[in-house]
């Protein structure tokens, strides 16, 4: 076997044996205790992830801090590495070089992750050509990506679906004007994968109903460090005039949102009082506004945030939306929460059509949900008992694991890796607030 194809094996089978390991760890819950203390937030996994494909854009060296220390995030650079990239983790910082590349990607590595496919738009910016394996649907809905080859047809790449690979190739990218909005509104991703391939493209682009998320700024904050032209990241317009090249560049990620809202939600649920660190309270005004409706106490002093709940908490409706509207990415975790509090709340969830995985495990735990249509009616205030329960997806794991720290007794969150995707040491961090979580391995 040739040695880049035992390379290959080799981190397939390091990622297979990471993976495989940390599907049978889980986390054993002891509840009933409020949080208290301090709590640092890590980088943002949703910016980091298009931030590290960016780097494909340059031959040059490019240096992102504060990348949290994720399976996600391994994984994307495993992922670089198959393209022909270096891509170095020292702490928190992973140092990407990309002087030579190909637009092939492999298929296995790729379909795995479904953030993968902001490869695309990266490698058919700078090669012209890009083949990424398509990315299948996940339990949180089908998650189509029409509207990303729709933007990338705009600038002019002829896109052909072979083989269960996209293939991807231009001569040369084309500035263009094009509209992004679909379904459930803008997308995230695909506005990414627009926006990079459009930074080396000739002319100017202009992308209508552009996703205003966080994110994205981040990612277009990033652009520009490495030579791009671009503005109005954050709102539904973004313009972007094409540069023959880019540079190299180092970016900080920032916090990540999910995560603040996350451990705000726990303080809350388990009335607590917890003061988060490094965090971006500017991001997260639609969960704070439901949360001070319900009852939590939350004061800001700069990035720190002071999460305080004491008294009986109010039952609150909620729409996710894209943002600045409510996430749907704190859905589940809002859901456990609203499960501990006397009343009837409706969640809606407008963003991912079965994003309820969370539904049936909660109520393993005593809660007393029922779905109708988009809509979860919640019937909250019956003490949670401890039980056995599975984690189906990231958010619906933290949502579980929210639920046990407010329950009496043990519970047993299995298939925790869904979590370790997206949480930097949620069970330490955890644990230093005061809460009795063990990580079993491989058990
Ligand atoms: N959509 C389409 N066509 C497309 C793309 C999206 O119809 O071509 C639809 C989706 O099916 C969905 C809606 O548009 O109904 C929004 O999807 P979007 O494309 O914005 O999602 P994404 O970019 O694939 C990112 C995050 C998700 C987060 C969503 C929404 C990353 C890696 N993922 O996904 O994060 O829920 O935006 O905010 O950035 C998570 O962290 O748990 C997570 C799932």
């Amino acid at each position: 076997m040739p040695l880049t194809a035992l390379i290959l094996v080799a981190r397939r089978t390091a990622a297979a044996e990471d993976s495989s390991q940390r599907i049978m760890d889980c986390f054993l819950i002891k509840g009933g205790r409020p949080l208290e203390g301090e709590v640092e937030i890590s980088g943002a996994k949703n910016a980091v992830l298009p931030i590290m494909a960016a780097a494909l854009l340059t031959a040059e060296r490019c240096v992102i801090r504060r990348a949290p220390n994720l399976s996600d995030v391994r994984f994307m650079g495993e992922i670089l590495k198959s393209l022909g990239a270096k891509a170095e983790f020292d702490g928190d910082t992973v140092t990407i070089e990309a002087a030579k590349i190909r637009g092939v990607g492999d298929y296995e590595l790729i379909r795995k992750m479904r953030g993968s496919i902001c490869i695309l738009g990266p490698l058919i910016g700078r090669l012209g050509k890009a083949a990424v394996s398509l990315p299948g649907g996940c339990v949180i809905g089908a998650r189509p990506i029409d509207l990303h080859l729709k933007g990338l047809a705009a600038l002019g790449a002829k896109i052909d679906i072979d083989a269960g690979y996209i293939h991807a190739t231009a001569r040369a990218l084309k500035g263009a004007e094009l509209f992004l909005g679909g379904r459930s509104g803008p997308t995230v991703l695909g506005t990414g994968n627009v926006m990079m391939a459009a930074a080396l493209a000739d002319g100017v682009t202009r992308i209508e109903s552009a996703a205003c998320e966080p994110e994205v700024v981040d990612l277009a904050d990033f652009l520009i460090a490495m030579g791009a032209k671009i503005s109005g990241a954050g709102s539904p317009t973004i313009t972007v005039t094409g540069v023959k090249s880019l540079h190299g560049a180092e970016h900080e990620v920032i916090p990540d949102r999910i995560e603040t809202a996350t451990f705000a939600v726990a303080a809350a649920a388990t009335g607590g009082d917890v003061t988060i660190n490094g965090s971006r309270p500017d991001h997260l005004y639609a969960v704070f506004d439901k949360l001070r409706e319900a009852g939590v106490k939350i004061e800001r002093s700069g990035p720190a945030l002071k999460v305080t709940r004491r008294g009986r908490l109010k039952p609150v409706d909620i729409t996710t939306l894209p943002y600045a509207g409510f996430p749907t990415d704190v859905q589940a975790q809002m859901m456990a929460l609203m499960a501990v509090t006397p009343g009837i709340s409706i969640i809606t969830e407008r963003i991912f059509e079965s994003r309820f995985m969370h539904v049936s495990e909660l109520a393993r735990l005593g809660a007393d949900i029922a779905i109708e249509g988009p809509s979860a009616i919640v019937k909250g205030g019956r003490p949670l008992s401890g039980a056995p329960v599975m984690a189906s997806d990231l958010r619906a794991s933290a949502a579980l694991v929210i639920a046990g720290l407010a329950a009496r007794g043990e519970t047993r969150v299995n298939r925790v890796y869904h979590i370790d995707r997206g949480y930097e040491r949620i069970d330490e961090k955890l644990r230093r607030l005061g809460a009795k979580i063990e990580r079993m391995e491989g058990s």
